[in-house]
C-alpha cells in the first residue's frame, strides 16, 4: 500500500510529467526558506572529512570551485577508500580506471572518464574545463593530457585492492550488490560534493573508480554532466551515487535541478528523481541510487532507492552524517 509520503512524492513527480490536473501540479511549489550559508553537502561517510576540507577552503577565503575540488581530494588520496582514486577497486581485468567531473557557478564544466594512473582525476577534469575547448576527455587521451599538464603517473592498485580483486577472481561473478557501499572501508561508492558559498554561488564535483570489477571500458554516470553532477547557479546543484546506469538512463542530476527550477525543494526534487527511476526502469528493485541536492538558499535534501544511503551535511558550524529516507 502506498503511504501518504510516497503519494505526495508520486503526485509531485507525476505532476511534473503533466499527468495530473493543474491544481495538483502546483503541489511542489512551496516557499523556499533561506538557510545559513555557506553549506557543503556530500555523499556517504567519506563526505565528513571531505566537507571539512571544503569548508576550510571557504573559511580561508578560497573560491567555491577550489572548495569542491579540495573536498573530494580527501577520498581520492585515501588508499583505504575502495571506490575513489588511489586504492579504488580495479575492473575485472585488474585496471583501476577513474571517472570524475567538476562544474562551477559560471556553467562551465569539465570531465574525465576511463582515466588510469592519476590520483586526482577531479583536478584533471578541472584542467579540461579551464585549459581546453572541450568538456570531456577519456582514456589514453585523458592520461596524455594529464601528463602534459604535469600530473604524476602512479600505480593506483594498492595491495588491499589487489587482494580483493584476486579474491573476486575465484568466482568472477559480476553481480552488483545493493549498498556494498556500506561495507566499512571497502566499497564506499562515488563521492559527490556540492557547495554554496556565502554569496550564494554554487559548484560541485564528483569522482569515483566506478563499480568494482566492472567491464574494462565501462564508464558510469559520474563524469557525465547532467547524470552524475549538475550545477545551475540560478537554481542549485545535484549529484548522484549508486548504480550509474540507472542515473544515466534518467539523466538524474539534471532532472533534480530542473525539478528545483520548477519550484520543488531539494528534498522533493531528489524524491521525484528517484521516482522517475522507479517508474521507468524495472531493474530499479535490484540496485541502489542516491541523490543529494542543494538550492541557492542553502536548503538541502537527500533520498535513495534503497535504505542505507547516508550523506554528510556541513551547515551552521556543524558537520553531520544524515541517513537519507528511501523509496523502498
Ligand atoms: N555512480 C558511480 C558509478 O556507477 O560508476
Amino acid at each position: 500500500m502506498i503511504n501518504r509520503r510516497k503519494f505526495i512524492g508520486a503526485a509531485t513527480a507525476a505532476g511534473m510529467m503533466g499527468i495530473l490536473p493543474k491544481s495538483v501540479r502546483s503541489m511542489g511549489k512551496g516557499l523556499s526558506v533561506r538557510r545559513e550559508l555557506p553549506v557543503i553537502i556530500s555523499t556517504w561517510r567519506h563526505g565528513l572529512p571531505s566537507n571539512d576540507a571544503a569548508m576550510k577552503v571557504l573559511e580561508d577565503g578560497g573560491g567555491v570551485l577550489d572548495a569542491v575540488e579540495h573536498g573530494v581530494w580527501v577520498p581520492e588520496a585515501d588508499p583505504e577508500n575502495r571506490s575513489v582514486g588511489l586504492g579504488g577497486m580495479p575492473d575485472r581485468d585488474g585496471f583501476v580506471t577513474l571517472d570524475a567531473s567538476i562544474m562551477g557557478p559560471d556553467g562551465n564544466a569539465g570531465s574525465v572518464a576511463f582515466l588510469e594512473h592519476i590520483v586526482h582525476p577531479v583536478s584533471v577534469a578541472r584542467k579540461v574545463m579551464e585549459d581546453t575547448p572541450h568538456e570531456l576527455l577519456v582514456g589514453e587521451g585523458a592520461l596524455q593530457f594529464a601528463l602534459e599538464q604535469g600530473f604524476k603517473k602512479e600505480n593506483l592498485l594498492t595491495p588491499g585492492a589487489e587482494k580483493d580483486w584476486k579474491e573476486w577472481l575465484k568466482t568472477a561473478k559480476y553481480d552488483p550488490v545493493i549498498n556494498w557501499e556500506n561495507e566499512p572501508n571497502k566499497y564506499h561508492d562515488t563521492i559527490g560534493l556540492l557547495a554554496v558559498n556565502k554569496n550564494g554561488d554554487v559548484a560541485g564535483a564528483c569522482t569515483t573508480s566506478g563499480m568494482g570489477f566492472k567491464m574494462h571500458g565501462r564508464v558510469g554516470d559520474s563524469p557525465i554532466i547532467g547524470a552524475g553532477l549538475f550545477v545551475d547557479n540560478e537554481v542549485g546543484a545535484a549529484t548522484a551515487t549508486g548504480m550509474g546506469e540507472l542515473v544515466l538512463k534518467t539523466l538524474g542530476s539534471f532532472l533534480v535541478v530542473e525539478f528545483m527550477r520548477n519550484g520543488m525543494s531539494p528534498q522533493q526534487a531528489c524524491e521525484a528523481a528517484v521516482l522517475r527511476i522507479v517508474h521507468k526502469l524495472p531493474e530499479n528493485k535490484k540496485f541502489q541510487v542516491g541523490y543529494i541536492a542543494v538550492n541557492k538558499n542553502g536548503e538541502t535534501g537527500g533520498y535513495s532507492l534503497q535504505p542505507g544511503f547516508n550523506y554528510a551535511l556541513y551547515q551552521s558550524g556543524k558537520n553531520v552524517l544524515l541517513d537519507a529516507k528511501s523509496y523502498y
